[in-house]
């Protein structure tokens, strides 16, 4: 299969290239689209074998259940039971944006989605370009991340076809995502809400708006199962393995610049890290900075691009740089540990 690459302007969508993309959801294919977050790997979410190519495509376990991407909030009426007072106000502060809920489903969403569970997430995207996509084909949308299994998410349209082309039909262009993590999953079948997932809106704006949140025990122990079970997959993984470095911000970056110079005599380097970091380490270590160790949202945003870095310019081993859990630091610190596979050194 020839992919093809749609690129419109992500303020002023181009109505004819999104409705030949919504064309191939309605009759059962699979086009890749951005959103605020990262791009997703979207199928006609009440389709059962439009379902079941996402699977395929992405190489993804089965009992790993998808988010239905809806275009306003009035459609999540139809696929839940019922929304609870918490939910209710999630939606009317966080939606559209990156926020997904886990709630009750009905029968009229597929076990194809949801992995069997009795519960369906759902979102409602901020970006336009993923709102008139949904609108003009008429359904909900199913939407992974547009990566391959285990892979970090793609947050440019070629990140999506270094893992997918050929295998899907379409990849809507709309540029880089603002945002660079996923959305935070919250499930609201609970008496109080629990955070599944660390994402885009951040744990912080949750608390002033709900007061309490649960977190799920799987955050802060690598043996508990989580509740989302996308979140007991090895993710994000680049192809060299890598070492995260976490602590006290100085003793980071001296223990990085240490390691590297160390291992280079023998190895190639990678290191993904922060520009203050990068402009300390010898010239022949492979840098891809991620932004500021100052500005998590810079972070976020240039993260899977960094992780990925190295796909092209293979190393042998990757040291990566930690940054402190303060606002979107929570889900690019979720995100840097699995891609490190849980190798650690604390400083
Ligand atoms: O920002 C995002 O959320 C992106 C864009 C494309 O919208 N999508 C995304 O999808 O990250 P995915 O499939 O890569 O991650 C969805 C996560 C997985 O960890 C999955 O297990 C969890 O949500 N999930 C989905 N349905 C669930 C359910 N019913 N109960 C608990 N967790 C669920
Ligand atoms: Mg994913």
């Amino acid at each position: 299969m020839e992919t093809k690459v749609y690129a419109i302007d992500a303020k002023c969508p181009e109505f004819s290239s999104l409705a030949r993309a919504a064309e191939v959801i309605k009759s059962g294919g699979l086009v890749a689209f951005p959103t605020e977050t990262v791009y997703g790997l979207g199928a006609n979410g009440l389709n059962p074998s439009a379902v079941a190519k996402i699977f395929k495509a992405k190489g993804r376990p089965s009992d790993n259940p998808l988010i239905l991407h809806i275009a306003d909030s009035f459609e999540v009426e139809k696929l839940v039971r019922l929304v609870p007072a918490n939910a209710r106000v999630l939606m009317e502060k966080f939606w559209p944006g990156p926020l997904t809920l886990v709630l009750k489903r009905t029968l009229a969403v597929p076990d194809e989605v949801t992995g069997g569970l009795d519960t369906v997430a759902i979102r409602l995207p901020d970006s336009l370009v993923a709102r008139e996509l949904i609108r003009l084909a008429g359904v909900p949308i199913a939407a992974p991340s547009a990566n391959t299994s285990g892979r970090p998410s793609p947050t440019t349209a070629q990140a999506v076809l270094a893992d997918l082309d050929g295998k899907i039909s379409i990849v809507v262009d709309a540029g880089p995502c603002g945002i660079g993590v996923e959305s935070t999953v919250v499930d609201c079948t609970t008496p109080v809400p629990t955070l599944l997932r660390p994402g885009g809106v951040t744990l912080e704006k949750l608390l002033a708006v709900l007061g309490e949140i649960e977190l799920d025990a799987a955050l802060n122990s690598e043996s508990a199962v989580p509740r989302a079970p996308g979140m007991k997959y090895t993710h994000y993984a680049p192809l060299a393995p890598m070492v995260l470095y976490e602590g006290d911000e100085s003793n980071i970056s001296a223990a990085i610049v240490n390691a590297a110079t160390i291992a280079m005599t023998s190895k190639r380097v990678g290191a993904v890290v922060s520009t203050e970091t990068a402009a300390l380490l010898p010239p022949k270590v492979a840098v891809a900075a991620y932004g500021s160790r100052q500005c998590p949202e810079e972070v976020a945003a240039g993260l899977y691009q960094a992780l990925r870095a190295f796909d092209s310019n293979p190393v042998d081993v990757i040291y990566a740089e930690g940054i402190a859990e303060i606002g979107l630091g929570l889900a690019v610190m979720n995100r840097m540990r699995k891609a490190a596979g849980y190798r650690i050194v604390n400083c």
